[in-house]
């Protein structure tokens, strides 16, 4: 079973990396590709992190928006996404627009590391087992005891997981992991 996930992971991680070998749009400083979570995937990480109305959810590299844009609309949540791609950032705006929660759905062009995530409740991610290691001790610093995280596909450094759900996808199976921040 350890072996079967270690493959998937590793599957996941090769086919971001060959979205980026194949010129994915990036914008200057964006070290992961722009890969999108598929819509069913989305919806069980929200379940996942138990968003509520109450909650504030921060996707960090927030590509087309569809985390903070569903986390609005389907759990009534309000939400933060953080972009670094300008192009994404108005297009995530566009569709929030569209979807009727633009007031609840704010979408940021900033770098991740730059970014203040304190006000999270929930931190949702999509990124490389490098980028979540270095995001790991501002995970544990700024946010508040009981918040959330969870991450597609990838670990955060040696930080273990409370749960790790195989979801199947449209195409293969999602490794979605949860952390909890304890209290201090
Ligand atoms: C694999 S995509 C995930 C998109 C979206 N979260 C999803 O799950 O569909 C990763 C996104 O992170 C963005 N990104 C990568 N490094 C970033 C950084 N340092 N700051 C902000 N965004 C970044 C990329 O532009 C890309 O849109």
């Amino acid at each position: 079973m350890d072996r079967l996930r270690t493959l998937i992971r590793l599957c996941s991680g090769l086919g971001l990396l060959v979205a980026g070998w194949m010129g994915c749009a990036r914008a200057p400083g964006v070290e992961v590709p722009y890969v999108q979570t598929p819509s069913e995937v989305v919806m069980e990480m929200l379940r996942l992190a138990r968003v509520t109305p109450d909650d504030v959810v921060y996707d960090l590299g927030s590509g087309d928006g569809r985390l903070v844009i569903a986390a609005a609309r389907y759990f009534g949540a309000r939400g933060v996404g953080i972009e670094l791609d300008p192009a994404l950032v108005a297009e995530s705006k566009k569709i929030a627009r569209r979807a009727g929660v633009a007031e609840r759905a704010r979408f940021v062009e900033q770098d991740i590391f730059e970014a203040d995530i304190s006000e999270a409740t929930v931190v949702t991610m999509y990124l490389s087992p490098s980028v979540n290691a270095r995001l790991r001790p501002k995970l544990q610093s700024q946010l508040r005891p009981g918040a959330r995280i969870v991450s597609h596909d990838f670990p955060i450094g040696d930080w273990a997981p409370e749960r790790v759900v195989q979801f199947k996808g449209p195409e293969r199976t999602h490794a979605l992991s949860l952390w909890t921040i304890p209290s201090r």
